[in-house]
């Protein structure tokens, strides 16, 4: 029987360091790039992909996101009482994005036990993981086509395999992320059968420029390497930990991704998202492009 990939799980405990003093005491995942907040970029992207159950794995002051994307009754009598029927519409459309649920994360003991909080949730079935910080502007969505290699994967070899998100990286880039110890699949050079992976390689020591990025679909049987992992520094439970003990199991491939990935969860990459987002923005591009350019540098 083939699996369809049907639930994506939002790890978003995490304390958001990189973008103090801004998430003392606001998440990091509610910052608003241009007109929503990050993590609506990637519920959108995760619908577009056939999701159709969202999973939240909050924390301590997360409560914000569950608002968001809750029904708003006040601001709906109101918007409906002027008669402003297109913002109505916005304001309900986020609502109505997909089921949402969410499950607490009580400390944030890293990535990997994220994920590991959403076993319930998620069941015996393949699931999508992305990070809602990476923002992926791309023609057709990231996770769609991960969907699709995915499904293309499980057709040719009669079983389901992790897929991981993967982009090529410039030089010395390489050794602020996990990178990938693969080879490129013959018919299709953006598939890649991963051998190992290696987390922040010395340049020199990198096998390959191909970084992971914060897109997963990863098989059920991802909770039962994570139970039994050890942590490594601080206490924290690495995801890259639980996909290396997955690869004596199963095949994992990588997907190098059509697009251009912005890591809004650092403060020079959300500047840089914001910029190119508002300038590709159906109703606030023209203008700002004007100003922009009229802007002495
Ligand atoms: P990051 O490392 O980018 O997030 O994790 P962080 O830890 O919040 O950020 P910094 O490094 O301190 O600035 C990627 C995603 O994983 C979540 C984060 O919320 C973020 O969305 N995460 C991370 C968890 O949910 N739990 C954790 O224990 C760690």
């Amino acid at each position: 029987m083939t699996q369809k990939i049907r639930k994506a799980v939002f790890p978003a405990a995490g304390m958001g360091t990189r973008f103090l003093p801004a998430t003392k005491a606001m998440p990091k995942e509610m910052l608003c790039l241009v007109d929503k907040p990050l993590i609506q970029y990637g519920v959108e992207e995760a619908v577009a992909a056939g999701c159709t159950e969202i999973i939240i794995v909050t924390g301590r002051g997360k409560s914000t996101m569950e608002d968001h994307f809750d029904s708003s009754p006040e601001l709906e009598a109101s918007l409906a009482a002027k008669h402003k029927t297109a913002l109505l519409e916005l304001a309900r459309s986020v609502s109505k994005l997909a089921k949402i649920t969410y499950t607490r994360q009580p400390h944030p003991l890293g990535l990997g036990h994220a994920v590991l909080m959403a076993k319930e949730l998620v069941g015996n079935e393949p699931f999508a993981v992305l990070l809602p910080d990476d923002i992926v502007d791309a023609t057709i969505p990231c996770m769609k086509q991960m969907v699709e290699a995915f499904n293309e994967a499980q057709a040719a070899n009669g079983e389901m395999s992790s897929i991981l998100g993967s982009e090529i990286v410039e030089g010395a880039a390489i050794q602020n992320y996990g990178c990938l110890d693969c080879t490129p699949d013959p018919k299709n050079p953006r598939l890649l059968t991963v051998k190992d992976l290696v987390e922040k390689p010395k340049p020199k020591d990198a096998p390959s420029q191909n970084a992971i990025i914060g897109r997963y679909i990863l098989t059920p049987r991802i909770f039962d390497m994570l139970e039994h992992i050890t942590p490594g520094a601080g206490g924290e439970l690495q995801l890259t930990d639980g996909i290396k003990a997955l690869l004596q199991h199963e095949k994992v491939y990588g997907f190098v991704y059509e697009g251009k990935r912005h890591d809004a969860g650092d403060k020079q990459g959300f500047l840089r998202a914001t910029v190119e987002l508002a300038l590709k923005h159906k109703d606030l591009g023209p203008a700002f492009r004007t100003w922009l350019k009229s802007y002495p540098l």
